[in-house]
């Protein structure tokens, strides 16, 4: 480990750097957090078929002992999301409307948007990678985790900001940072960590903290968080933020499992922040509340989904009276693909990589269905084939193989214990494979 973060730990931290220290001859314990809007706690605790054990403060949230887990049916089901204990928090700090609109701005790979798009059924979550092979990433947990109020960009803070004026309720800045959090885990985030990068890293966090004062609303919150334990990317960032704009700092709780943030400024107090380090709970993350006071004007903004032609509608139509059962959500075309909205929204003109769920495109005067839906409604299919995770055929269908059943013909889903895995097309009983390429077991 890095000889002068050991040095400046020590000096940060007094009698609590031996049980850091001792904390680091530990193995990181494995976790994992549900997708609330599939499957709630008491169904998951009697379905899982391996050893769990909950996490304090997260519902949902559950130690887990078993390797590979990224393979397990469930997982590619979208039953749930690998993260670690501390990582789980920050959605969890501020007690969410049904109906707000959050920004989560540096969202890949995506453990919290799922946080996020858990509490807020009634409203969406615009998730945003500025890096556009990380967005990649986003957009296929988004995927397989089946969300449905959730919209994925891959923008500057500096572009959404011009599009968004006090528009979201939430932001959450998860901020790229030094990554001290993760020096048990992750021994590559050892090897990259150095001064310089602090520095760099900070300017791109300041930059995050003051893009958002403008999309946020008056009243809003904004979470910003880091999993490094560094107080220039924490506390300073938080102190130099507030001499220049009007925002307080709002109590959080888990006084039980964290620590309070450091006194730097007395006229600054940062004790409401909340740091979390592997000794206490997680592997480390620094979290903090703002409360946004100014206001600054709001803007109109131009929706970018449109209703279908009336012949597009009737494909659709045709394709959901032959295939679904008690389907209700409200379908939008977002430029060639016909999307599924959980309630009415607009959307301002801008590129992202998905427009809540795509239920599919017209080819040829056919609807043909993509495989994003199926995560996200794939219960509404007439046609199911349902199998258990004993069944030699699931993990057939994972590989890619065409496999066997008693189906109708046409489209229909294949569903592992009552959750959608992926979509095939049958004839006399013989499955075609549709599950995307690049899931599929290798
Ligand atoms: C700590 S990670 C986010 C983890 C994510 N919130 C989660 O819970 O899965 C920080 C992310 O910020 C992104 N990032 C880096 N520079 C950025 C910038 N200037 N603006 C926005 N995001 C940035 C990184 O690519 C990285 O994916």
């Amino acid at each position: 480990m890095p000889e002068q973060y050991l040095e400046e730990m020590k000096q940060l931290l007094n009698e609590d750097y031996d049980k850091l220290m001792k904390s680091y001859l530990e193995l990181p314990k494995k976790s994992i957090r549900l997708q609330l809007e599939k499957i709630s706690v008491c169904k998951w605790e009697r379905l899982c078929p391996f050893k769990i054990d909950p996490i304090p403060i997260v519902d949902g949230g559950y130690y887990i002992d078993i390797e590979k887990i990224g393979n397990h049916p469930y997982h590619h089901a979208g039953l749930f999301y690998v993260q670690e204990p501390s990582a789980m928090l920050p959605p969890l700090l501020v007690s969410l409307q049904k109906d707000f609109k959050v920004l989560d701005l540096c969202a890949s790979p995506g453990g919290k948007t799922l946080a996020l798009s858990n509490q807020v059924p009634d409203g969406f979550v615009l998730a945003n990678e500025v890096n556009y092979n990380r967005a990649k990433k986003l957009l296929s947990n988004v995927e397989r985790l089946g969300l449905k109020n959730v919209v994925v960009s891959s923008m500057s803070s500096d572009a959404l900001k011009k599009i968004y004026q006090e528009y979201f309720d939430v932001i959450l800045i998860d901020a790229p940072c030094s990554g001290e959090g993760m020096f048990r885990k992750d021994i590559v985030s050892q090897k990259e960590w150095s001064k310089e990068k602090i520095e760099q890293l900070s300017v791109v966090q300041k930059g995050l903290l003051e893009d958002s004062v403008s999309m946020l609303k008056e009243n809003g919150y904004l979470i910003y968080s880091t999993c490094t334990f560094e107080i220039k990317e924490n506390e300073h960032q938080i102190i130099n933020f507030l001499k220049k704009y009007d925002f307080e700092i709002v109590d959080i709780g888990f006084d039980d499992y964290t620590r309070p943030g450091i006194l730097i400024d007395p006229d600054y107090p940062t004790d409401k922040a909340r740091r979390c380090y592997p000794f206490l709970y997680g592997e480390g993350q620094f979290m903090i509340v703002l409360r946004k006071k100014c206001q600054h004007g709001s803007k109109k903004i131009e929706n970018c989904l449109y209703d279908l032609s009336m012949l597009e509608r009737k494909i659709v139509d045709d394709f959901i009276g032959t295939n679904l059962i008690h389907f209700d959500g409200i379908i939008k075309k977002y430029q060639n693909n016909v999307i599924v909205l959980p309630h009415d929204m607009e959307i301002p003109k801008m590129t992202l990589l998905s427009c809540f769920v795509k239920m599919g495109e017209i080819v040829n005067s056919r609807f043909v269905p993509h495989h994003q839906f199926v995560k996200a409604y794939g219960i509404c299919f007439k046609n199911q084939c349902i199998l258990s995770i004993s069944d030699e055929r699931l993990y057939c269908y994972l590989k890619g193989e065409e496999i066997e059943a008693s189906v109708s013909d046409g489209y229909g889903v294949i569903i592992v214990d009552g959750y959608p895995l992926g979509l095939f097309k049958a004839k006399n009983n013989r499955l075609k494979n549709h599950y995307p390429k690049g899931l599929r077991y290798l």
